[in-house]
């Protein structure tokens, strides 16, 4: 025998309710701090990535042309002071996927970020030469930078 209709839509009432309590329930942490630091380094990775990203496309599917990637190493150069002030003591808690180390081991963070910082420089000066040539090895130097901090402060 089917189901009468209203059985039916009780079933689909309950389906339906208990998807709203999974999407409710795995929502995004948010960043409950003061101030939102975790919100903000976040966001400042994600800016840092908008640029950088693309420059690695360039070069990847042999599109590189000199003023555009040189105007997005500019870009970067702006945007790399952008996450670093939000480590703020306080804020090694959910949601961050930073790890314990960025304080404990502040001093090896703060060489990490050096690295990255000079790469680049680098970076930016090889793009001004418009040598392809010295671009490559340059933005694989600030991946590499990006990488390395990763492996040891980012879970
Ligand atoms: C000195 C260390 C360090 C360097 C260098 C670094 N990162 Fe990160 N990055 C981190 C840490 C730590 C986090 C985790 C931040 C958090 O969740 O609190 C992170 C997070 C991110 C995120 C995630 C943001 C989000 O929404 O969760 C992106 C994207 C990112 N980094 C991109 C980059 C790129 C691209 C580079 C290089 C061009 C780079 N990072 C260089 C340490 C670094």
């Amino acid at each position: 025998m089917p189901l009468p209709f209203s059985n039916k839509a009780c079933f689909f009432t309950t389906a339906l309710s208990s998807l709203l309590l999974l999407t409710a329930c795995s929502g995004p942490i948010e960043d409950t701090l003061p101030g939102q630091p975790i919100k903000h380094r976040q966001e400042a990775f994600k800016e840092i990535l908008r640029v950088f990203e693309p420059m690695g496309t360039a070069l990847r599917t042999e599109r590189y042309e000199a003023e555009p990637f040189e105007r997005m190493a500019s870009a970067l150069v702006e945007r790399r002071y952008g996450p670093w002030d939000y480590f703020r003591e306080d804020s090694y808690q959910p949601p961050t996927r930073a790890r314990q180390a960025v304080w404990s081991r502040a001093d090896d963070f703060d060489a990490a970020r050096l690295a990255f910082i000079s790469a680049t420089d680098a970076l930016l000066e090889s793009a001004r030469t418009h040598d392809l040539s010295a671009v490559r090895p340059a933005y694989q130097e600030v991946e590499e930078s990006c990488r390395q901090c990763h492996n040891d402060f980012r879970k």
